[in-house]
C-alpha cells in the first residue's frame, strides 16, 4: 500500500493505476475491526481501494469532543499493511489539503436534519457532508463504504449523493460488535474501566426492546429502554427512537409500522464521558 497525503499525489497515482471500480473507505482513525471490515468488503470487490484517515474538524459540534479524539496513525497503518495490496491506498491529508478554503456550503436533508443526531449534535451531519463530498469529488469512487452503526450518517450521505447527483454506489455493511455486544466504535477506547464493564446494557437493552414489539407499545418500550440503561452509574439515554430506514421518522404507535418498510431502533446514551449509539433492525410486529 502506499501511504500519501496530498490529493495531487493521489490523484496522479489514480490516473497511473487506472483500475476500476475504485473503493473508498473513508474514516478518521483509531481503526478497529469494524473499519477493517470494510476494508476487506471494498477489497474483495475493487482492485484498488483508498483509505482516508483524517479527523474533520468541521463536523465536530463539541470541541472536547475534537482535542480528545484518539489519533492513532502509527497503529492504523500497521493494520491497515495486513489487509491492503500493493496497489490500494491510504490517504491522510491535512486541514489545508482537505480545506484550501474554509467551506462554507451548506446541505439540507429535509426529515433527515430533524431527528435524533441531528437534534442532538448541530451541524455535525453538515460537516460529514463537507468532507464526504469533498473527498469525493478528489477521489472520484465507483463504490463507497459506511458502516451501519452510523445509521443516520449512512441515510445522509444516500442523500448527499442524490443531492449532489453524484454517481457513487453508497453501500452499509453490518455493526461489527466486541464479544459482550458493545458495538465497535473508535471512541470505545475513552470509556472508563468501570463504564466500560457495564457497557454491554446498551445492546442486551436494544435486543430485548427489538422483540418487546410483538406485544408492547412503543411508549412503553422507550420507558423500559430508558429505565434498564438509566438505572448504570454514568449511563443516561440521550434518546431512544424505532424509526423506518429512509426518512427515520419517529414511529409514535405500533399500529403505524407499515409492512414492506424496514425499521429500525437507535439509540445514543451518555456512558460517562463518552456518547455511544448503537441501533437493531426491528422485526415487522
Ligand atoms: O464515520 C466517520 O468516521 C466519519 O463521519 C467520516 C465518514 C469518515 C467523515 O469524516
Amino acid at each position: 500500500m502506499k501511504v500519501l497525503c496530498a490529493v495531487k499525489e493521489l490523484q496522479t497515482r489514480l490516473c497511473k493505476l487506472h483500475l476500476a471500480p475504485v473503493g473508498f473507505v473513508p474514516t478518521m482513525g483509531a481503526l478497529h475491526e469494524g473499519h477493517l471490515s470494510l476494508v476487506k468488503s471494498a477489497a474483495e470487490q475493487c482492485p484498488v481501494v483508498v483509505v482516508s484517515i483524517y479527523v474533520n474538524p468541521t463536523q465536530f459540534n463539541d470541541k472536547n469532543d475534537l482535542k480528545n479524539y484518539p489519533r492513532t496513525l502509527k497503529n492504523d497503518l500497521e493494520l491497515l499493511e495486513k489487509v491492503l495490496r500493493e496497489s490500494d491506498i491510504v490517504f491522510t491529508p491535512d486541514n489545508k489539503e482537505i480545506y484550501p478554503e474554509e467551506d462554507k456550503r451548506e446541505f439540507h436533508f429535509g426529515n433527515l436534519d430533524n431527528v435524533m443526531e441531528a437534534m442532538h449534535r448541530p451541524g455535525h451531519f453538515n460537516g460529514v457532508a463537507q468532507v464526504v463530498s469533498r473527498f469525493f469529488e478528489i477521489i472520484e469512487p465507483d463504490i463507497a463504504f459506511f458502516g451501519m452503526k452510523d445509521f443516520q450518517q449512512l441515510a445522509v450521505i444516500k442523500e448527499l449523493v442524490k443531492l449532489t447527483g453524484s454517481n457513487v454506489k453508497v453501500t452499509g455493511n453490518p455493526i461489527i460488535r466486541e464479544k459482550d455486544g458493545l458495538a465497535m466504535s473508535s471512541r470505545n477506547v475513552l470509556l472508563e474501566p468501570h463504564i466500560r464493564n457495564n457497557a454491554s446494557v446498551i445492546y442486551k437493552t436494544i435486543s430485548a426492546a427489538s422483540i418487546m414489539i410483538s406485544e408492547k407499545e412503543i411508549a412503553e418500550i422507550k420507558t423500559f429502554v430508558k429505565n434498564s440503561i438509566g438505572k448504570f452509574e454514568g449511563f443516561d439515554v440521550e434518546y431512544f427512537d424505532i424509526v423506518d430506514d429512509t426518512e427515520l421518522t419517529p414511529v409514535i404507535k405500533r399500529s403505524e409500522m407499515q409492512k414492506g418498510k424496514r425499521y429500525f431502533a437507535c439509540i445514543a446514551v451518555m456512558a460517562g464521558k463518552v456518547r455511544l449509539i448503537d441501533n437493531i433492525e426491528i422485526g415487522l410486529v
